[in-house]
């Protein structure tokens, strides 16, 4: 299969182009879309002997000048330092302004290479070539970049607290690299689905529902069209509100609930588990503002957990820490929350929610013995 998404942005339209196999023969489809042809590629170390090397040999000497530097996708690491890391291979790489930076990896990866492409000499091409699921469908999509910061008292970095927003010239999916990609993380990304499907894709909802048994096994036979309707999902709404003033934020469903366990080491979540509990916080806060039936919220928590994703932590937490640490999130507003939250039709940015329905919320997803 091949299909091309074409997303428009304010710096120029790229292509999504999802192609089984297409990381092999990515010379052509990268010469056509940037002119550099010295090309630092930044790959997460887990995908350097495979899907780093297949795009490697595909971007032929004499035609490419190929240099490589190694990431470690852990989220402690996303930080500046890892920035520099980036910048001096670039720079010893040979790198001008005319050059482009290659993502291989996950969203980290892909948020790691594009905030160092966003600055490098004031900003050179990107290439986003995602391996995970979440990066296929979500993170490689849409030109968000940035790093974790640690926040004055909380103890713990503050997610994706400091970036930019550069689109890519290019996001190449080729489904055989989730060949490798652990189930656990390949259930990660079906998380961002559903948030998908929740903000006004009931197709999608069916698609996951009808097919949730061979996705959670990792099974990608019937992957094709949960790519596309997610990926046009994300797409309909960054070529809306590209810089995040208004609908953009519907994508950040679960996210401010999500961001404030993600880093909490007890809890071992990944990013998209810790948005399957978040969509289920954000759930019960609809339904307690009345925005969402029991039935709609039980059909969503019976799909997260369906595709073996996680409706509640293993820990009981303070909620107090909790609450401060959605005020840290970005998505707040002047210190006030700002939460968005599911409706039968949608979602919708909500300023006004009473700090006793987000605890109520909370208290939803903690574990049966901390009730
Ligand atoms: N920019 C955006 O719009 C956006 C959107 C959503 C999430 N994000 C960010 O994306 C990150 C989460 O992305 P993610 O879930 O892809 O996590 P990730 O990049 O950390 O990758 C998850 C794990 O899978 C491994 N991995 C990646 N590809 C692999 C492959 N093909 N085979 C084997 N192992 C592989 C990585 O080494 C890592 O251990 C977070 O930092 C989040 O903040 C960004």
């Amino acid at each position: 299969m091949s299909t091309r998404i074409a997303v428009t942005s304010q710096q120029g339209a790229y292509d999504v182009l999802i192609e089984q196999g297409g990381l092999a023969s990515a010379a052509a489809s990268m010469a056509a879309a940037t002119t550099a042809r010295r090309v630092l590629v930044v790959a997460d170390e887990q995908v350097v002997q495979t899907h780093a090397a297949t795009l490697l040999k595909a971007l032929q000497p004499g035609d490419w000048e190929v240099t490589l530097t190694a990431t470690r996708a852990e989220e402690p690491l996303k930080r500046m330092a890892a920035i520099e890391q980036i910048w001096t291979a670039a720079l010893s790489g040979g790198l001008d302004r005319h050059s482009a930076i290659i993502a291989v990896g996950g969203g980290l990866t892909g948020d790691l290479a594009g905030f160092a492409a966003a600055t490098y000499m004031r900003g050179i091409d990107v290439i986003q070539v995602p391996t995970t699921l979440l990066a296929m469908v979500d993170a490689s999509i849409g030109g968000k970049t940035g790093i974790n910061l640690p926040v004055p008292g909380l103890g713990h970095l503050g997610k994706n607290l400091a970036g930019s927003f550069w689109p890519p010239k290019l996001v190449l999916v080729d489904c055989d690299t989730l060949e490798t990609l652990p189930v656990r993380e390949f259930r990660s990304g079906l998380a961002e689905c559903v948030k998908h499907a929740l903000i006004g894709h009931p197709d999608l909802m069916r698609l996951l529902e009808v097919h949730a048994d061979a996705l959670r096994d990792g099974r990608t036979g019937t992957l094709d069209d949960v790519l596309v309707q997610s990926i046009e999902a994300k797409r309909l709404v960054v070529e809306q509100d590209e810089h995040e003033y208004g609908r953009r934020m519907l994508l950040n469903l679960g996210h401010t609930f999500a961001h404030a366990i993600e880093p909490i080491k007890e809890l071992d979540l990944t990013h998209g588990e810790a948005v399957s509990v978040g969509l289920c916080a954000a759930m019960a806060c609809a339904q307690l503002r009345g925005l969402l039936s029991a039935a709609e919220l039980n059909r969503v928590t019976d799909l997260l957990t369906g595709l073996r994703l996680p409706t509640q932590i293993s820990v009981p937490q303070r909620i107090d820490d909790l609450l401060a640490a959605m005020r840290y999130d970005k998505k707040a507003s002047g210190g006030q929350l700002r939460l968005v939250l599911p409706t039968s039709s949608g979602a919708e940015v909500h300023d006004d929610v009473p700090i006793a329905d987000v605890t109520a919320a909370w208290r939803t997803v903690m574990p049966p013995s901390s009730e």
